[in-house]
C-alpha cells in the first residue's frame, strides 16, 4: 500500500441490493478523489463489478470481502481471488471474525487464502485479526493474536501489499470498544510482533483499528499511534458518517470533479 494515512476501509458486508451499492458509491464519490489517505469499499461478491465500474478514476479502491483458498475447483458456492480481481477489485478482505468465528475458519486456512490473493494478484491484502470477549476477560488478547500473525500472515509477503486489521469479537457490531489506552497498547505490541515477524519489514504496514468505529469515536481513535486507519462495519452504510471517520483522522478529498 502506498503510505497514505489514514486508511478507512468499509466492510459493506451482507446487505443492500445494486441500487443500494451505486447509491452508496455515488454518494461517496460525490465528496470527491481522496487526496489525503486511502479510502476502500468492500460489498458484496455480487456489487463488485457495478461498485467498481462506478469508482473508476475516484480513487476509491474496491475490495471482496473473502476468496477461496483454491484457484479453481470444484468447490460449489465459491468466489476465487481471480474471480474477485475479474471483476474489479484490486483489494480482499481475509480472516474477517464473522468468518474465522461464524464459520470456522482456521489460521492456517486465512494465510492459504492470502497465498491465493497474491497469486491473482490483487494489490492489498487485508489480514484481520481480534480476540474474543472471554480471550479479552482472560488477558489473553496478545496472545491471541501474536498465534493469529504467525499464523495467518505468510511470512515472506510483499509487505507493500499488506494491512492488518486489529478487530476485537467483542467490540463489532456492539456499540463497545476497547479503551484509547487499551487500543494503544495493543497496536503498540502489533507494530512491534509485525516487525519481527515480516523479518523487520513490518514497521509501514497499516494497522487498522476496528469494531465499533463511527463518526464521533474516529478522532480519538485515529490519534493513537500506531493506528493508520479503520474498518468500518455498520457506520461505513452511512456515506455521511464514512466521510465523517475519514475527515476525523485526517483524511481529505481534493475538490470534487478534480
Ligand atoms: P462494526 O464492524 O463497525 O459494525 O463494529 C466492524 C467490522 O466488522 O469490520
Amino acid at each position: 500500500m502506498p503510505a497514505r494515512r489514514p486508511f478507512v476501509f468499509g466492510n459493506w458486508k451482507m446487505n443492500g441490493l445494486g441500487s443500494d451499492a451505486l447509491a452508496l458509491a455515488a454518494a461517496l464519490k460525490a465528496e470527491g478523489r481522496p487526496a489525503e489517505g486511502t479510502l476502500a469499499v468492500f460489498p458484496p461478491f455480487t456489487q463488485i463489478a457495478v461498485v467498481a465500474q462506478h469508482l473508476e478514476g475516484s480513487g476509491i479502491l474496491v475490495g471482496a470481502q473473502d476468496c477461496h483458498e483454491a484457484a479453481k475447483g470444484a468447490y460449489t458456492g465459491s468466489i476465487s481471488a481471480g474471480m474477485v480481481a475479474d471483476a474489479g477489485a484490486t483489494a480482499v478482505l481475509l480472516g474477517h471474525s464473522e468468518r474465522r468465528h461464524g464459520l470456522g475458519e482456521t489460521d492456517s486456512q486465512v494465510r492459504a487464502k492470502a497465498e491465493a490473493a497474491l497469486a491473482a494478484g490483487l494489490d492489498t491484502l487485508v489480514i484481520c485479526i481480534g480476540e474474543t470477549e472471554a480471550e479479552y476477560l482472560d488477558k489473553a488478547t496478545l496472545q491471541v493474536l501474536d498465534r493469529q500473525i504467525e499464523g495467518s500472515i505468510p511470512a515472506g509477503i510483499d509487505v507493500e501489499r499488506l494491512v492488518v486489521a486489529y478487530e476485537p469479537v467483542w467490540a463489532i457490531g456492539t456499540g463497545r470498544t476497547p479503551t484509547i489506552e487499551e487500543i494503544g497498547q495493543v497496536h503498540a505490541h502489533l507494530r512491534q510482533k509485525l516487525v519481527a515477524h515480516l523479518d523487520g519489514d513490518g514497521s509501514t504496514v497499516p494497522i487498522q483499528y476496528g469494531g465499533s468505529v463511527k463518526g464521533s469515536n474516529a478522532g480519538s481513535i485515529l490519534a493513537v499511534p500506531d493506528v493508520d486507519g479503520a474498518l468500518v462495519g455498520g457506520a461505513s452504510l452511512d456515506p455521511a458518517e464514512f466521510t465523517k471517520i475519514f475527515t476525523a483522522g485526517g483524511g481529505r478529498f481534493a475538490a470534487s470533479g478534480s
